[in-house]
């Protein structure tokens, strides 16, 4: 049916400009480490005035690294979007939860990376928190 053949065109060029997307998001993000400064720097100070009271060493023992070792940041993102703090579950910005994620990382040890973790969920679900072996 030739009638169809520009409506599948235009089919195949908008799958064509979907396919380009993650393509341009896979593009390495130049280092910018004064934004993952800043991230911490958030994360920490929110955790301190929010979460510390009822957190002070129990999101960062060994429990803590055996339940969330190999899973992704967005799990821990997520869990606590949906259920903290505690009296009033998702009260904070996306991008304070974003914050409290990374520090939680590096709270257990991981390296920060050369760039804020990123806000885009999709991304957020590819990094993986590897948890360094603890004595205790
Ligand atoms: C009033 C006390 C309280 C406050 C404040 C609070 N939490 Fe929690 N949090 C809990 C309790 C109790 C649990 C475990 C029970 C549950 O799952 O709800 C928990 C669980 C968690 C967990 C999962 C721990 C695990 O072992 O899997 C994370 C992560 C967490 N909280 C982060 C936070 C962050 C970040 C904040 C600050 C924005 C916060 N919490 C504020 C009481 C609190």
């Amino acid at each position: 049916m030739p009638s169809r053949a520009p409506a599948l065109r235009r089919l195949l060029g908008a799958v064509a400009l979907l396919a380009a997307v993650p393509l341009a998001a896979q593009e390495p993000t130049p280092a910018d480490t004064a934004a993952v400064t800043r991230q911490l720097e958030a994360g920490q100070q929110w955790f301190s005035s929010v979460c510390f009271e009822c957190h002070a060493d129990n999101v960062a023992d060994a429990d803590f690294k055996a339940k969330w070792n190999g899973r992704t940041a967005y799990d821990l993102f997520d869990r606590m979007r949906n259920t903290m703090p505690d009296s009033d579950p998702g009260s904070l910005t996306y991008e304070t939860y974003l914050a409290l994620t990374a520090y939680l990382m590096k709270l257990n040890g991981m390296p920060s990376g050369t760039t804020p973790l990123p806000s885009d969920s999709t991304a957020l679900a590819t990094v993986k928190l590897v948890f360094p072996s603890t004595l205790r």
